[in-house]
């Protein structure tokens, strides 16, 4: 058995779908467990630039098969678009991408609400959502009020939704702000489904033939550690379980049957919307790490903010996750720094903390101790071999594997496929 959960480790935006993309050669199906279309996941191969928030990355690869699970709260009228994008660029769907009956559909009101949710927080208290519905959605399936993908095949849709109309739109009222014409999103919705409808299916059972059958799953986390509802620096996170965890609540398949996890490390630290970032760097170096990764939102084009890396995340993601590996991301990034520093621990009102403290108030407060670490100032861009590394770049690399407890299993060197060490014993 060989099914693999890859996980971001930070705050989302690690380039997991670049290592998805690396790692799909190796597998029988790649499967999205939880999120929406607030993920972006690049994937560059050639000089063709795909991005991917709701179809798994794996659909690059063709004969691969992919699977939206349970887990994912998901747009129709977005997944449409997305899956003429793919198409136009002359992949197939066809046979290949399976939608969960019971993923949960985010509908326009969602987005409205999600809308209203952040104008009427105090200023200061904004999340910084992407703004596509996702928590909203989410809060409909805890509250049970939700309706999923085989709703929206049944006969009864029109009057389910109906039900959903109403009820929004006396709170959409309430707060003063437009509401939505059922007439429309129904519409758009059927007009959605001619598209989805023959992709809908039970992929519970679809993946338990398939792993009956021998075949491996690798399942595409989206976000990171830090956005995930439980483990996150909470409120200033997402509405699911981007951890190891929900790979399993997100597609039906069980513990037992996963048994290995890659936890996709960026070799700095980024972060896309408010909330407490103990490594950030407000200063030219931060502008620096944003200019040279190139790091704007591949959903929203918001500049994403920049810090040194943080074992004390890292080691969040290790005990929330389970981490065998890590995919070590954008080191060369770090080509034209003089010196690097990497947070070991944090400072909490004089103490020292090992530990991401739950409270945020806490977090806001915790100041990085960083190690000092020489840069290298030479490309590594196009390096085949670890042996080739420079020196400085093998020592940080060893620095990050002591203060995390986790071997560095895939380095990446660059956006696109043909940049990635897949390491062994690091001999050299
Ligand atoms: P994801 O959400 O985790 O899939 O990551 P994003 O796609 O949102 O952001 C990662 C960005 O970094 C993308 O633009 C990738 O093309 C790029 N990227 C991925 N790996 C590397 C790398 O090793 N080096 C550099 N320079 N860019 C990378
Ligand atoms: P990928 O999969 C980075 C952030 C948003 C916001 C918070 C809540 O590409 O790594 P939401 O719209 O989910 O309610 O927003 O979570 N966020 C992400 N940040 N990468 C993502 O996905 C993200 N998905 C959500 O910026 O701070
Ligand atoms: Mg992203």
């Amino acid at each position: 058995m060989s099914n693999t959960i890859l996980i971001g480790a930070q705050w989302g935006d690690e380039g997991k779908g670049k290592i998805i993309d690396v790692l799909t050669e190796r597998v029988d199906w790649v499967v999205r467990p939880q999120g929406g279309n607030n993920a972006g996941h690049t994937v560059e191969i050639g000089e063709e630039r795909f991005v991917l928030h709701l179809v798994p990355s794996g659909i690059l690869t063709p004969g691969k098969r992919c699977v939206i699970g349970n887990g994912v709260v998901l747009d129709p009228v977005a997944l449409v678009e997305e899956i003429k994008g793919v198409t136009g660029r002359g992949l197939s769907v066809e046979g290949r991408l399976f939608i969960s009956d019971r993923a949960h559909v985010v509908f326009p009101y969602h987005r409205m609400l999600d809308a209203q949710g952040e104008a009427r927080r105090a200023k200061g208290d904004q999340i910084g959502t992407t703004m596509r519905g996702i928590g909203p959605a989410y809060g409909d399936k805890a509250a049970r009020f939700g309706l999923r993908m085989c709703d929206l095949v049944d006969p009864e849709f029109p009057a389910l939704l109906r039900a959903r109309v109403e009820e929004k739109n006396r709170i959409l009222a309430a707060m003063g702000a437009p509401v939505v014409v059922y007439d429309e999103i129904l519409a758009a919705t059927q007009k959605a489904m001619e598209v989805l409808r023959p992709l809908v299916c039970d992929t519970v059972s679809l993946l338990h033939a398939a792993v009956g059958r021998g075949e491996s799953l690798l399942f595409e986390g989206a976000q990171g550690i830090m956005l995930d509802i439980d483990f996150g620096t909470y409120p200033y996170v997402t509405s699911s379980n981007a951890s190891s965890g929900g790979a399993s609540t997100g597609s039906g398949v069980p513990p037992s049957r996963i048994d290995h996890v890659v936890g996709v490390l960026k070799a700095y630290t980024t972060r896309v919307g408010e909330g407490p970032f103990p490594t950030e760097l407000l200063d030219a170096t931060g502008e620096e790490l944003r200019r040279v990764g190139r790091e704007f939102g591949a959903t929203t084009g918001r500049p994403r903010r920049c810090g040194w890396f943080d074992a004390v995340v890292a080691r969040h993601a290790v005990m929330t996750c389970g981490v065998d590996e890590w995919a070590l991301t954008k080191l060369d990034v770090f080509d034209g720094f003089e010196t690097l520093k990497i947070c070991v621990a944090y400072d909490l009102d004089g103490r020292r903390i090992e530990h991401f403290p739950a409270n945020i108030r806490e977090a806001a407060r915790c100041k990085p101790v960083y190690e000092d670490m020489p840069g290298w100032r030479s490309s590594t861009r196009d390096i085949l071999r670890y042996g080739d590394l420079p020196a400085a770049a093998k020592r940080y690399i060893a620095r990050l594997e002591q203060v995390t407890g986790v071997p560095v299993g895939i380095l990446s060197l660059g956006p696109r496929r043909e940049s990635t060490l897949v390491l062994g014993e690091k001999d050299a």
